[in-house]
This record gives C-alpha cells, sequence and structure tokens, in this order.
C-alpha cells in the first residue's frame, strides 16, 4: 500500500482537510471529528499544549498509511501509533510524539479493565486483538517504566471519549493554531540550543 506523502506540517493540515470527513470506522464519528473532540477534551481537562497536540494527531497514522476502510477488518494492524510517532518527530519532541507512540499499549493495559474492555467498540476490540491483546507481566511493568506511560494513559481515557457524535467544540483551524503554538516554541528552542 503507497504511503501519503507528507513534507511540511502544512501537508499534514491539508490530510486532515481532505481525509478528515472519513467515517472512524465502527465509530459514530468521522476522523476529523474524532481528532478535534480528543485534543477539546484534553484541554478541557488542562492538559499542556504538547499533550493537546498529542490528542489532535494520535490517529494520523491511520491516515497516512493509504489503507481505505479498516484494515483490522482484513486482519492488519496499520501501526498507526509508529507511523504517526515517527512523522510527528520531524517537527516535535517526545512531549508529542511518546504519547502517541504509546497509545496502544496504554489500550492494552486499560484493557486488564474489564469496565474498559466492554466499553470498546467492535473495531476496538478486534484492533485489541491484533494489536497483542491485554498487556501483561513483564511487558506491563515494561510500559509503566517508560516516561511517558502516564501521559499515554491519559491520552487513551480521551481517546474512548472521543467518539460521541456532536462533542466536538473545535473547528480543525483553532485547534491548528495550538500546533503552530507548540511547532514555533520547538523551533526557538532549536534556534537557542547551544551547538
Ligand atoms: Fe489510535
Ligand atoms: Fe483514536
Amino acid at each position: 500500500m503507497t504511503a501519503i506523502e507528507i513534507e511540511s506540517l502544512h501537508d499534514l493540515y491539508a490530510l486532515l482537510q481532505r481525509r478528515g470527513d472519513e467515517q472512524y470506522t465502527g465509530e459514530p464519528v468521522t476522523h476529523r471529528a474524532h481528532a478535534l473532540q480528543c485534543a477539546w477534551l484534553a484541554a478541557r481537562a488542562g492538559a499542556p499544549d504538547t499533550m493537546v497536540v498529542a490528542a489532535l494527531l494520535h490517529d494520523i497514522g491511520h491516515l497516512l498509511s493509504g489503507w481505505p476502510g479498516t484494515p483490522s477488518a482484513d486482519g492488519i494492524d496499520d501501526r498507526h501509533e509508529d507511523t504517526g510517532a515517527w512523522l510527528l518527530s520531524r517537527w516535535f519532541g517526545p512531549e508529542v510524539t511518546e504519547p502517541i507512540r504509546l497509545h496502544v499499549p496504554a489500550k492494552r493495559v486499560l484493557a486488564a479493565e474489564p469496565a474498559y474492555c466492554r466499553a470498546l467498540s467492535e473495531d476496538s476490540q478486534r484492533s485489541l486483538r491484533l494489536q497483542g491483546g491485554v498487556l501483561t507481566g513483564p511487558a506491563r511493568e515494561a510500559f509503566f517504566a517508560r516516561p511517558y506511560a502516564q501521559a499515554a494513559l491519559a491520552l487513551r481515557r480521551w481517546d474512548e471519549a472521543a467518539k460521541k457524535p456532536g462533542i466536538a467544540r473545535w473547528e480543525l483551524k483553532e485547534a491548528w493554531a495550538v500546533v503552530e503554538q507548540v511547532h514555533a516554541r520547538v523551533r526557538r528552542f532549536a534556534n537557542t540550543a547551544p551547538a
């Protein structure tokens, strides 16, 4: 499957504009609504702006792969958490990329809670199996030892809550202002860091 070419943050914005209206498979929301709801929930919780960006872009990997429809329905794990984190590392630091990279392992940790597991949609339960199921034993301990484990768990809670029609309180332009603000700070820091 051909991957989508993204060279700039503008390309990323254009991708969300272009494919944002596609239905988030198995959920009653579009990709754009899911992203905006997740970012809005992070902002409402008082999360740092880097987490708002992580929430907005946590599933961008789904749109990068070029797979149409639902890869999990074809028995494919598209590894969207890795693709997204890898791409975003061009413009952002680990405060943004690591919660994204860990949002699937966080789901596998939270799935040990029966209530959490029961609340997952059919598609999310199917992808959970493809992603390796509930995380247990040393792998679970290793997850909690990662620096951004708690951030990933918080992101995952907003992720699950961001699948209800009608709770998107932001427009993409509004949320994108936060993306540009965080990116400008990363660039400023890079320019002032000692060589
Ligand atoms: Fe995801
Ligand atoms: Fe998501």
